[in-house]
């Protein structure tokens, strides 16, 4: 027991994820159709700090992104603060302040409300602490912050915890669960150490169609239930690709994930396609760089046009040159940025 505190300041720096599984598809509560698959990035992250008082006559909420007001956002997290009161009763008894700032460009295809929504989340739970003078341990802290961090956006709930990540209850994963994320890198094979992952950036434009109408359209999806058998599937077998380091059919698998998902996209009603044709013309040269030169390198992409290449460190001096020499022509002004596995979220020393 330590002692409780009236006001104070808590901050966490927490990474985004990119889904090697993917999760698309939710029933009530953010709880997922199909259990997901990340890898946490080193990068790109958001650093959120946390500012409370405890409230005089006015309940403000106050969000801040980069240093501006941000309104939407604001809305947002008011609205996720209305569903949080089962788990932080003391909420509304404070004045809160958020400030939060991202280390990657704006829409540039990082997925940043899972970077946003869970260093909020490792905030809120070290406001917990610090409010009611407790100490959680390590397992619970994470657990808790993993399920306030899906609350506010399913794939924020796998970036709680570095390198490889599951989230999602599934037979062949007796620790697993719809609520909250477990990490599975204990056993995790050395050729994914370090693992790279450079994101092609085709396009920064705002997506037409949100995740959260993608998510709904599954709900009357004429291959719903096939694409859940699926992803189960997958899911099993990319635990296993872990564990054996087999390249290649980590590979297909990652490639089988990422174009099932735009296919749902493609084929759902109403339709849309989030790829653009630079995106295409990518992939068929990833692929023809790959069977030309046996490298293993494989691409995913997240519900947006931009591709993230993944492959072994290992491989970095000759994917670069290709990259430079054969794919910057067809990226938003020749940009790509360069990411890894990383190690998960850090609190700030405030
Ligand atoms: O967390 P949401 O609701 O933004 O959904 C994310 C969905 C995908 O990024 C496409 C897949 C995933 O598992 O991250």
């Amino acid at each position: 027991m330590t002692n409780s505190s009236n006001s104070g300041s808590v901050g966490w720096e927490s990474p985004s994820n990119i889904a090697l599984i993917k999760y698309w598809g939710k029933k009530e509560n953010q709880l997922p159709c199909n259990p997901s698959i990340s890898m946490s990035l080193q990068n790109s992250f958001s650093r959120t700090k946390l500012t409370y008082q405890a409230k005089g006559k006015e309940n403000l909420l106050s969000f801040l992104f980069e240093g501006k007001k941000q309104k939407q956002f604001e809305l947002r997290i008011a609205n996720l603060f209305e569903n949080l009161s089962d788990h932080f009763n003391f909420l509304k008894e404070f004045q809160i302040t958020i400030s939060s700032e991202n280390t990657f460009p704006h829409s540039a295809g990082i997925a940043s409300s899972a970077s946003a929504m869970s260093s909020l989340a490792l905030c809120l739970c070290s406001m917990e602490e610090e409010v009611k003078g407790i100490k959680m341990s390590k397992a619970e802290f994470h657990k808790k912050a993993s399920i306030i961090a899906r609350l506010g956006s399913g794939s924020a709930s796998r970036s709680i915890y570095g390198d490889f990540v599951a989230w999602g209850k599934s037979k062949s994963l007796s620790n697993s669960s719809d609520e909250y994320a477990i990490p599975i890198s204990q056993t995790t094979h050395p050729v994914f150490q370090d693992f790279q992952d450079t994101i092609l950036l085709v396009s920064s434009k705002k997506k037409e169609v949100s995740s959260s109408v993608g998510h709904q359209l599954m709900n009357n999806h004429p291959y719903a239930s096939s694409r859940f058998a699926q992803a189960n599937t997958n899911f099993d077998r990319m635990i296993a690709v872990l564990q054996s380091g087999n390249l290649d059919e980590f590979i297909e698998i990652m490639e089988n994930e990422a174009l099932s998902l735009h296919a749902l996209m493609m084929n759902s009603t109403p339709s849309y396609t989030l790829l653009k044709p630079n995106t295409l013309e990518l992939i068929e040269r990833i692929k023809s760089f790959r069977s030309s030169t046996k490298i293993p390198i494989g691409f995913t992409l997240d519900a947006g046009p931009n591709i993230h290449l993944l492959y072994p460190k290992s491989e970095n001096e000759k994917i670069i040159p290709f990259i430079n020499s054969e794919l910057t022509s067809f990226l938003e002004k020749g940009k790509y940025i360069l990411d890894k596995r990383g190690k998960g979220p850090q609190k700030l020393k405030i």
